[in-house]
């Protein structure tokens, strides 16, 4: 199927780009515009090229789904398709309406003219998948807007609208109405005035004392660029356009490109670029599924979650109502969210008006009546069974027909919660994580009988609240939690044989992690994780676990709210302080234990704590509990704190190779005797093929 388009209007030829969704420039549109443009140049009848995409894009840039693949160098590759418009001998005329991206926006730049409508969107994102331009925008774009606008625009990567550029040369017009007659309008004008081609690449770059420019530049990208190597190369390619003639700056850049693009920063970028989308899919959900409207919405619990929940709602518009049992505990949480809508007043991030409308949106009530019209009601009350029981026993008594009916339980079935009702299949799981107002990640459990319309509802509403939706199966924990169990066991095993809660720690977030496990169960309260191993020792007795955390535990010591935990913190801080008593305390606890302390490294910390979620992650894989390797990353990046330059725990392991994985892994069990280690089926399987899990 041809991705283009070819039109002769009078004597201006059209070639449409049509490539939906966002015309990224794959293999089939680049051969697509070189064919237009050389018909063009052929017909004897045709004096101007305009070349325009959809209402939704002129391009998006690169077609991200060919990266990697042989496709995304085959030629005509996007470099020559630059070089063939700049080359036409007919004027040759960018039409750029919705989003013009990366090299999107580089091909209109190979064009003698660019004409666009005010609110288009522009710009050069490639920052933002580890890369920088790489089809002449570091070297184009400092030629026709200047050199500090171009670095800026490529370091930030954010959009800007056209309109905004109505100072600089890069639009010869903007265009009010319909874009296609403006762009004939406009090449009748080119035609008529037999306006000179104007080629980018011949301008010259104009920068006094570029020196200091660029190594305040340096300077300034090294202090925030962190592990990512790609600003840095931004600046020097920006340094080439200065300083080199175009076709030598061309070299310099691509061999940049291709550098970022081997880098596993740039991996993990675009990984997480995609994940993020693939997330959104649910493979026997079609996309046309249709939803439930949600106009309404109930939340049951005012506590820590329940206000957290209602707040992504009231932020987006949705009316909520919350209930309580009792008036004092519906106060003080009404309480908490208009306190945490005050702060971001004084902190200037909201306004007063903002204020009013959403606390507008809110209704207390200790009455399930009230909850008659809502479409989605979540509870988010006490962790226990029983009590799950009632809420649900009576919302299936209240609840409105085709209402959606969800737990934000974190570790309890769903499957039963739904069976407590007659509707299961309006029955779902909606994990969000605390601060439920700021965190990202909502996992969508789906029970054996949820209905896929209620799945669609639920990833179309996550949407519209900006949360980044994972569905996950049924079972203990979830996809987060059920691997965070094993991360934080074997950092219990690290202190029995020799090592401190504040080495773990360091070691962890020296490699990216945001907190190590230790500063995260002071933080969440050691008493949560204390309630799921006494559960444990009892369902599950063949799990091992060091034992230490419960001593710790039985004094007391559950982190940042009683002052104390693994670590110690003044009051009203929260910068966790080393403990001498919880040394001396594991002095003493491997001195039962006969245990001789030895000197681990920080490579073996990381190692044993970030391979023990590869294991589990793969066994939540092989299950089913989530459809693909990258939801698991999604998981970790937008929800635990797991360093986005590495891309998610899976990718991490496809990084490091999985044959090298499992042959870790092999030997913890061999150190450990622990069942754990033995490689979860499925990465032995891939192992021994030489694949990974993306
Ligand atoms: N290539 C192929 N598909 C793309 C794409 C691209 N460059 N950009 C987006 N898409 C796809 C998405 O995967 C998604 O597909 P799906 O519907 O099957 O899930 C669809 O377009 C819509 O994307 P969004 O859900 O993100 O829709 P939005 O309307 O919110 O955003 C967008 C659209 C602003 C284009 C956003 O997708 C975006 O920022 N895309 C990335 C743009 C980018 O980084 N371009 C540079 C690529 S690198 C490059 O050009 C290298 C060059 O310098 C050599
Ligand atoms: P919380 O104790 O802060 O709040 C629970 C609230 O529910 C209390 O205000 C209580 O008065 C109310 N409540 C209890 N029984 C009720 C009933 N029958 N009807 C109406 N209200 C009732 O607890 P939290 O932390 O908000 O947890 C709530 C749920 O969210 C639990 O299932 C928990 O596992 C889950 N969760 C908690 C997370 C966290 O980090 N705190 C993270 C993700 C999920």
């Amino acid at each position: 199927m041809s991705a283009t388009q070819y039109q002769v209007h009078g004597n201006v030829a059209v070639i449409t780009l049509d490539n939906p969704p966002v015309n990224g420039l794959g293999y089939d549109l680049r051969c697509g515009i070189v064919a237009g443009v050389d018909q063009a140049n052929a017909d004897p009848a045709v004096q101007a090229i305009v070349l325009i995409g959809s209402a939704r894009a002129f391009s998006g840039g690169a077609d991200i789904r060919e990266f990697g693949s042989p496709r995304s160098i085959q030629e005509p590759n996007l470099l020559t398709v630059i070089r063939v418009v700049e080359a036409s001998v007919k004027p040759t005329i960018a039409a750029i309406g919705g989003v013009c991206m990366g090299g999107g926006l580089e091909l209109t730049l190979g064009c003698h003219f660019r004409i666009a409508l005010p609110d288009a969107s522009i710009a050069l994102p490639e920052i933002k998948l580890g890369l920088l331009p790489g089809a002449g925008g570091t070297q184009r774009m400092p030629r026709i807007i200047g050199v500090e606008a171009s670095l800026n625009m490529i370091l930030k990567g954010d959009p800007i609208p056209a309109a905004q550029f109505k100072d600089s040369p890069l639009f010869d017009e903007y265009v009010e109405g319909d874009l296609l007659s403006g762009a004939l309008a406009f090449a009748a004008k080119v035609v008529a005035e037999k306006r000179p081609l104007r080629r980018i690449r011949d301008m010259k770059v104009d920068y006094p004392n570029h020196e200091a420019f660029l190594q305040f530049s340096r300077n300034m990208v090294k202090g925030v660029a962190g592990p990512f190597p790609a600003p840095l190369k931004c600046v020097d390619a920006i340094a080439a356009a200065i300083t080199k003639p175009f076709d030598e700056g061309m070299k310099i850049e691509r061999e940049f490109f291709m550098g970022l693009m081997g880098t596993p920063e740039s991996r993990a970028l675009r990984h997480a670029f995609q994940g993020e989308r693939a997330a959104s899919k649910i493979p026997d959900v079609p996309d046309d599924t249709p939803t439930r409207k949600i106009a309404r919405v109930g939340v049951i619990g005012a506590g820590t979650m329940g206000g957290g929940i209602s707040m992504n709602f009231l932020n987006a518009g949705v009316p909520v109502t919350i209930l309580e049992m009792k008036q004092e505990a519906l106060d003080k949480g009404i309480g908490t969210i208009r306190k945490n809508y005050e702060n971001s007043l004084k902190k200037g991030k909201l306004t007063q008006e903002k204020l009013d409308t959403r606390m507008g949106l809110l209704t207390g009530t200790m009455s399930y009546d009230d909850l008659k019209d809502c479409d989605l009601i979540i509870e988010a009350v006490f962790e226990d069974m029983g009590v799950k029981e009632q809420v649900f026993k009576k919302l299936d008594e209240i609840a409105k027909p085709g209402a959606i009916l969800a737990s934000n339980t974190s570790t309890l079935d769903v499957n039963k919660i739904a069976s407590f009702t007659k509707r299961p299949q309006d029955v779902v799981g909606m994990h969000f994580f605390s601060p439920a107002n700021v965190m990202k990640l909502l996992e969508v459990v789906r029970g054996a009988a949820t209905a896929k319309d209620v799945m669609a509802t639920v990833m179309q509403i996550a949407k519209k609240i900006r949360k980044t939706a994972v569905v996950s199966g049924v079972c203990d924990g979830f996809i987060g939690n059920r691997m965070i169990e094993h991360y934080g066991r074997v950092a219990g095993f690290l202190l029995e044989e020799g090592a401190t809660p504040a080495q773990v720690d360091r070691a962890l977030e020296k490699w990216g992690m945001a907190m190590g496990p230790f500063r995260m169960g002071d933080l969440a309260g050691n008493d949560i994780g204390w309630a799921i191993r006494k559960r444990r020792y009892v369902e599950k007795p063949h799990i091992k676990y060091a034992k230490f955390a419960d001593r710790l535990c039985e004094q007391g010591r559950f982190g940042q709210k009683t002052g104390k935990g693994w670590y110690l913190y003044k009051a009203g801080e929260r910068k966790a302080i080393p403990d001498p008593e919880v040394e001396q305390m594991l002095v003493d606890y491997r001195k039962e234990l006969g245990i001789t302390p030895r000197k681990i490294s920080d490579a073996e910390i990381v190692e044993r704590c970030i391979y023990a979620l590869v294991n589990e992650g793969a066994r939540i894989l092989e299950e089913g509990i989530a459809a693909r390797a990258s939801d698991i990353d999604m998981v970790y990046l937008t929800g635990y704190g797991f360093p986005l330059f590495r891309g998610g725990p899976m990718l991490y392991a496809d990084q490091m190779g999985l044959y090298n994985v499992a042959r870790s892994m092999k030997g913890f069990a061999a150190a450990s005797g622990d069942d754990f280690w033995a490689p979860a089926p499925l990465l032995a399987k891939l192992a021994a093929e030489g694949k990974s899990f993306s």
